[in-house]
């Protein structure tokens, strides 16, 4: 009988596992590898050459080390630059995490979408290319967060995170007439992997109700289509959890629902 095959997730922190979670939701068989890189962490404080040249190097060091069958980036201020780079430098297959710009225009009633991310993210050819392409008639807005990723950190780890701290990264999201539900913004991208950590408190603190989309249903599907369904064979070895930086985590008990109730090592 095949093994089961190892899948390496891979962020700057631990945004990444909101993807993972999806993933071992869809792949609850597979052996988990999840790669936090904080020792460069935030990546959205990194210029693009930085970038490449952190991330580049580094998931070749990892695919050497854990042999993936298949490795996610799930991280958008990475994949938005680093996946051509990646592919044609190991034969590993990718997957990315790229704004959800097509889905969230298409559902728009209002055409008024914003994409929340990180500067990085939003500044981004790549991200301005998924516009031109896909805003099917939407009035986009960028929003930069420069805060709102370690504030989700911060919080998943334990700390205090105030709500005026969350609501004034979100406040640039929302534009139109307050008073009017047809002509204000009705989506928001989640452009970050860390933000569907926050979601609760996002959908509370908002101005108004929005739909939030979080792209990390489709990455699932996306790996599924490319290394398929699960098979009978369980991963009996636990999930792995790497810190770039080295430090032990202390997080078994919080991080547990993202690995499907498995204590990370
Ligand atoms: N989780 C990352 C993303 O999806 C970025 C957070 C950061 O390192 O700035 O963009």
């Amino acid at each position: 009988m095949p093994a089961p095959p190892t899948i390496l997730v891979f962020d700057s922190g631990l945004g990444g596992l909101t993807v993972l979670r999806e993933i071992v939701a869809a792949r609850p068989d597979a052996h988990y590898v999840y790669v936090a890189d904080d020792a460069f962490f935030p990546y959205g404080h990194h210029g693009e050459a930085e970038i490449i040249d952190r991330v580049v190097p580094l998931i070749g060091e990892l695919i050497a080390t854990h042999e993936p069958d298949l490795v996610t980036i799930a991280c958008n201020t990475a994949s938005t630059l680093v996946m051509a780079h990646l592919r044609s430098a190991y034969t590993v297959p990718f997957v990315g995490t790229v704004p959800a710009i097509k889905p969230a225009c298409a559902s728009s009633k209002t055409k008024l979408v914003s994409v929340l991310g990180t500067k990085g993210t939003v500044k981004r050819e790549y991200t301005h290319g998924l516009i031109r392409d896909f805003a099917q008639g939407c009035q986009v807005t960028l929003v930069g967060s420069p805060e709102l990723a370690s504030l989700a950190e911060a919080a998943l780890s334990g700390d205090e995170v105030s709500d005026a701290d969350i609501s004034a990264e979100i406040a640039p999201c929302f534009v139109g007439k307050p008073a009017d539900a047809s002509m204000r913004t009705d989506t928001v991208v989640l452009a970050c992997t860390h933000y569907p950590l926050l979601l609760d408190r996002l959908a509370r603190l908002a101005p108004w109700p929005v739909a939030w989309i979080d792209p990390a249903p489709a990455i699932a599907r996306r790996v599924v289509d490319l290394i398929g369904k699960p098979g009978n064979v369980y991963d009996g070895a636990g999930a792995e959890m790497v810190f770039t930086s080295g430090r032990p985590h202390t997080l078994s008990q919080a991080l547990m629902p993202f690995f499907g109730g498995r204590v990370p090592a």
